[in-house]
């Protein structure tokens, strides 16, 4: 709880901050319209339902020189800030066997393809096909002769070390062995509208490279398609809450949160650690990546075991079912959040960034936060992993831009044979903290039955999907009037397969000092 109290300060400078003269700026067409060519050969950055809108570089730079001072977007990853938005994303993991031609390959070759947050941005540059990221962990960068302490100790350790404590399966059993087998140095996200241009790209970086790196592991992500785009595999409206980044956003939507720059980048004003950290890591961002494998027939079948009535008995067994999958998740699968529609879906709120962050789990009286949960339980899934009125905290924030991986397997394909693709979540967050951040949520929130405290219902129980807490799961409380007087005991629908905790620097720290 540390953080949240010590970030509980920063409150008091947010309103000046938010008052900067800009962030009332309403985007107007540019990359809005842009975005919606997805379907046509002008492929850019996808809009996927209920997302907020992105600024254009174009604004960035007219308010800059008028209305308050903007991040240099061009010295920033594409990925940390906004995701790379498209359809394929692959994830190439790898150990360094030769630093010396590691740093002159990135540093003449690859160098040129990272794609910075302008570079997305940009509304009047040519769109980029394949976009590249690039990350390192704690053994990769001292591979790469960079010996500076970047003051995270979690990041130090590495995620190898920080299984554990995540609540994975103890000896990370559930791990897949490269992961666990502790080799990886570096990371390349690649990300395109197709497979075949992706693998092209890696297929040229690794030629490059030649033998001054080994594969360790690879993971292909894909968006959904057609009616699920945008959703992940249980079927739930993804990417809806991020929050409003100050110095980046130009408008903050109703309901979003707007935080210091420095909760998700390195050394700069909202980091903890500004001025202590080494200097070029201003700009960069700590990468937390899991593989979280997703259950999805088991889920299912569990929402219609246990399917949800009203005390009037009217739902259907289908209807109880996408009820308490609501529930668990704080969101209907449209997004529309059932703290605001608590018994029927409102699909045009789910997809409106006007409304689908309108809500705080607080309501007028006679509603009483602490003791009433007939509208959002206090352990569903986003209120665990964002509290909102329940314990306000800026400083633990994240931006999400994962993807969806593995293929869909039909209710009917599984029945048949009982084997499946796997599938599941590549969870990718920023942060400048991990422990604030990523860990935080995860850790102090979504695993610990006694999170959120205060209330009627001492123990409130666990995040129902992403709490990692080897199978013994309770969700929920015996006040809720749409939970009757028991428990859930839940599966682990989530499955952790591993993960790694990388540092994404700025384009200027990729050159110097890891490329130097
Ligand atoms: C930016 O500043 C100019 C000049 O002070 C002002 O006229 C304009 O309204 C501001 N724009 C926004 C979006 O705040
Ligand atoms: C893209 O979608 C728009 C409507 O959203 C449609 O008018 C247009 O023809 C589509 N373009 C292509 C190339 O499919
Ligand atoms: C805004 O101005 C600052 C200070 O001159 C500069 O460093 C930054 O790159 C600018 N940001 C944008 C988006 O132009
Ligand atoms: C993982 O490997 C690094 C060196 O590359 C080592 O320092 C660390 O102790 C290892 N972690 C575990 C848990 O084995
Ligand atoms: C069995 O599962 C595999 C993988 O999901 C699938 O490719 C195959 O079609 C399935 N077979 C049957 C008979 O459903």
């Amino acid at each position: 709880m540390w953080s949240s109290f010590k970030f509980g300060l920063a409150v008091s400078f947010l309103l000046p901050y938010a008052l900067l003269p800009g962030y009332g700026y309403v985007p107007k067409t540019g990359l809005i319209a842009r975005q919606k060519e997805n379907n046509g050969s002008d492929n850019f950055l996808f809009d996927y339902p209920g997302q907020t809108k992105l600024p254009s570089l174009e604004d960035l730079i007219r308010l800059n020189s008028t209305n308050g001072t903007f991040l240099p977007v061009d010295d920033i990853q594409g990925d940390i800030l906004i995701g790379m938005k498209k359809p394929k994303q692959l994830f190439f993991f790898y150990q360094i066997n030769d630093a010396p031609m590691f740093k002159a390959v990135l540093r003449r070759l690859i160098y040129p393809f990272i794609t910075s947050t302008s570079q997305l941005i940009c509304t009047t540059c040519p769109p980029i096909k394949v976009m590249l990221n690039v990350a390192w962990n704690a053994p990769g960068l001292k591979k790469l002769n960079v010996f500076d302490d970047l003051l995270d100790p979690h990041f130090n350790l590495g995620q190898v070390a920080d299984a554990d404590a995540l609540g994975d399966v103890p000896g990370r059993k559930t791990w897949v062995p490269p992961l666990a087998a502790n080799k990886t140095h570096g990371v390349f996200l690649i990300a395109s509208d197709d497979d075949a241009a992706i693998l092209a790209l890696l297929n040229q970086i690794t030629t490059w490279l030649g033998t001054s790196i080994t594969e360790i592991y690879r993971l292909s992500g894909a968006h959904r398609t057609g009616a699920m785009e945008g959703h992940e595999h249980f079927g739930f409206l993804d990417g809806i809450s991020q929050p409003a980044v100050a110095g980046f956003a130009t408008s903050v939507m109703p309901g979003q949160s707007l935080i210091f720059p420095g909760t998700i980048l390195t050394n700069v004003l909202g980091d903890p650690n500004l001025g202590a950290r080494p200097g070029w890591t201003k700009h960069g961002s700590f990468l937390a990546f899991r593989q979280l494998q997703q259950f999805v027939p088991e889920f299912d079948q569990y929402l219609l075991n246990n399917a949800l009535n009203d005390p009037s008995a009217s739902l259907t067994v289908a209807q109880g079912a996408e009820l308490l999958g609501a529930r668990m998740v704080g969101r209907w699968k449209s997004g529309a959040p059932i703290d605001l529609h608590p018994l029927v879906d409102n699909p045009a709120v789910g997809a409106d960034p006007n409304q689908n962050n309108n809500f705080d789990f607080n309501h007028p009286l006679p509603f009483n936060i602490n003791t009433d949960q007939k509208r959002c339980p206090w352990s569903a899934h986003i209120r665990k992993t964002n509290p909102r009125a329940d314990q306000p905290s800026l400083g633990n924030h994240i931006m999400r831009a994962g993807i969806p991986y593995g293929r869909d397997t039909t209710k009917a394909e599984f029945k048949a044979n009982k084997t499946r693709t796997e599938r599941g979540l590549a969870f990718v967050s920023y942060q400048s903290v991990i422990d604030n951040g990523y860990r935080f949520q995860q850790k102090a929130w979504a695993n610990d039955i006694n999170f959120v405290p205060g209330k009627s219902d001492p123990t409130p129980g666990h995040d129902p999907i992403f709490g990692q807490n080897g199978g013994s799961t309770r969700f929920s409380s015996g006040l809720d009037p749409w939970n009757p007087a028991k428990d859930f005991k839940l599966k682990d629908f989530v499955v952790s397969r591993g993960g790694e905790y990388f540092f994404s620097p700025s384009m200027s720290a990729i050159l110097n000092p890891i490329a130097l």
